[in-house]
């Protein structure tokens, strides 16, 4: 390596780097006053017990550091992005768990179960905020100006595509019909702007060019279908150990998720039960029966899996360094075949 390659890309390094800039976010709070926000937001970001599981996967700043040394970048400059896109996620998730009425969360109550509702909003619209003053501190790294609010525009656009997903995925609560482009509409916005914003700005801090840019925005985009429809999945066939959630909350909360979708049009017997879902448990164990029966799993990964294969061929596109290419496939690969 000479003195000046960018240094070599370390997925371990860069989640110890990334909960860092996240801690560093939470010292622009005044101590005096504001131990209990403090306090919330350690909460929700896992910080109050020690483990992965509880602070979550990070994905999105492993994405935006990975595609900024992706890029033959020092992936050090692009820390306050990720933490900014980090913070976005979890600002989405606080509000998610109320708009979703799910009390736990990373395997633990949701925040808003413990500080109430009403300080759970307030809460999530902080942590938003930090998000939007860590990503002005690109510029005491040496960014231009210009670059800065161009990535603030960016990951405002994916914030404003996110929330309008959720108004969609809550809107779809209360609609009979809901076919699998409005559910690709819909989580294309609650998931995959993130995701897509997260490798577009990695890139854009790299200084790549818009040919790079947009291939990596595909590769996040497409992942970010691919990942939302294995979280459906996970929503009915993944176990609360091991995916923090207690299953069949979609089933009862009447959610349009695709294997349910697909339940609804294929499987009479699913469709009957499902109408009359209550929170009964003998029914959700039925209707996961039914389901199965209709061959709603399979449809459902063959769909992540094709996303995944157009990510992947996106990513390759971008003509990536290889050590960065690597540990992006393997993040790939892992997140797609997750339990959890
Ligand atoms: C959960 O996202 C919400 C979805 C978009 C599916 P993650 O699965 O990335 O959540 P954490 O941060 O790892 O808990
Ligand atoms: C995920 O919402 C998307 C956002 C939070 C923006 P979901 O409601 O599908 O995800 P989980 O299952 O609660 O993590
Ligand atoms: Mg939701
Ligand atoms: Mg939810």
């Amino acid at each position: 390596m000479t003195s000046e390659s960018p240094p070599s890309p370390s997925i371990d390094e860069m989640r110890s780097a990334v909960e860092a800039e996240l801690k560093n976010a939470l010292a622009l709070f005044d101590q005096e006053h504001c131990n209990e926000i403090i306090e919330m937001i350690s909460y929700h970001l896992g910080w109050e017990h020690s483990g992965m599981k509880e602070e979550g996967k990070r994905i999105r700043p492993l994405l935006v550091l990975l595609c900024c040394s992706a890029c033959d970048s020092d992936w050090h400059i692009a820390l306050p992005a990720a933490a900014a896109v980090e913070l976005i996620h979890n600002f989405s998730l606080v509000h998610d768990d109320i708009e979703d009425k799910s009390a736990t969360r990373r395997g633990r109550p949701a925040l808003w179960t413990r500080w109430g509702i009403a300080q759970a909003i307030n809460t999530g619209d902080l942590i938003f905020i930090l998000s939007r003053l860590m990503t002005s501190r690109l510029l005491e790294h040496g960014l231009q100006a210009r670059l800065v609010l161009d990535l603030q525009y960016m990951l405002d656009e994916a914030c404003l595509q996110l929330a309008v997903g959720q108004y969609l995925d809550l809107a779809f609560e209360n609609r009979h019909s809901v076919s699998e482009s409005d559910y690709v509409t819909m989580i294309a916005g609650k998931t995959s702007s993130l995701l897509a914003a997260s490798c577009a700005a990695g890139a854009r801090v790299a200084n790549a060019t818009e040919e790079t840019i947009s291939h990596l925005r595909i590769f996040g985009y497409h992942l970010g279908l691919a990942f939302q429809i294995r979280d459906d999945i996970l929503g009915i066939w993944g176990s609360i150990e091991e995916t923090g959630k207690p299953v069949g909350d979609d089933l009862l909360a009447h959610k349009k998720t695709l294997p349910i979708i697909f339940g609804i049009e294929h499987s009479s017997e699913f469709r009957q039960l499902w109408l009359s879902a209550s929170a009964d448990h003998p029914k959700i164990n039925k209707m996961i029966r039914a389901l199965n029966q209709s061959g709603a799993q399979d449809y459902s990964q063959k769909l992540t899996d094709k996303h995944t294969r157009i990510a992947l061929d996106a990513l390759r596109r971008a003509n990536p360094k290889p050590a960065s290419h690597a540990l992006l496939e393997e993040l790939v690969l892992r997140l797609l075949h997750r339990h959890s």
